[in-house]
């Protein structure tokens, strides 16, 4: 499973790139808003930045709703870097988006999605990522890994290429979820990613052998 981060925090993003173990970045324009980053050229250059760090995808989301301004913003986005992936939101010209983009050998990431329906049509379109957003599906009652679970056998149904980017992901336990039922990628805040190293035991243990060391050396 490909690890994510999801923040625009250029501190957070290279200490998850410190630990080797970081494949892509997923932005949207609450977290661009978070770091205080507004203004055109300041969020192109913000993304530019976030490329120059990590060696993966970095998903920069359009903010046009109308096709031909998805297929402007996302051309010019494309071109910024190798790395950039398109993030267009499941809407009707969305799924016109997609297909353009795939036509022209684009990478996407479709984004908002809630339900299984909503990732076929964005598998059908040529999404290189659909991201189901979990945690929010949490929020409201409605189980996130269980669609996770439901997206995974329909495209192994079809052996659709579209990558499941599980999204919204909030704890540890969802990574672990999202890893047991198959999610392509989890994209999630770095507490999520550090999270999956700590254990009593573990430290315990050092700190045990560390000591048992110290008397036998000293
Ligand atoms: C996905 O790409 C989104 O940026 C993100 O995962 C949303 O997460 P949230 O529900 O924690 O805001």
């Amino acid at each position: 499973m490909k690890f994510f981060i999801d923040t625009a925090n250029l501190d957070q993003i290279k200490e998850a790139e410190e630990l080797g173990i970081l494949d892509g970045v997923t932005t949207n324009p609450s977290l661009m808003a978070k770091e205080g980053i507004t203004g055109k050229e300041n969020i192109i250059q913000h993304y530019v930045d976030i490329c120059n760090i990590v060696n993966g995808d970095v998903s920069a989301e359009v903010i046009a709703t109308d096709l031909e301004g998805m297929i402007r913003e996302g051309e010019e986005l494309a071109k910024l870097h190798k790395n950039i992936v398109v993030k267009i939101p499941m809407i009707k010209d969305g799924i016109k988006a997609l297909k353009y983009f795939s036509n022209k050998g684009i990478k996407t990431n479709c984004t908002l999605v809630f339900s299984a329906g909503q990732a076929l049509l964005a598998a059908k379109a040529g999404a290189t990522y659909v991201s189901p957003f979990i945690g929010r599906l949490d929020d409201v009652s409605y189980d996130g890994i269980e669609l996770i679970e439901q997206i995974r056998l329909i495209y192994d149904n079809y052996m659709f290429d579209t990558q499941i980017l599980a999204a919204s992901v909030r704890h540890t336990m969802h990574v672990i979820k999202c890893a047991e039922v198959g999610a392509d990628v989890m994209t999630g805040p770095l507490s999520s990613i550090v999270g999956l190293l700590k254990h009593p035991l573990t430290d315990n243990g050092l700190a045990q052998f560390l000591a048992d060391y110290a008397k036998g050396n000293s």
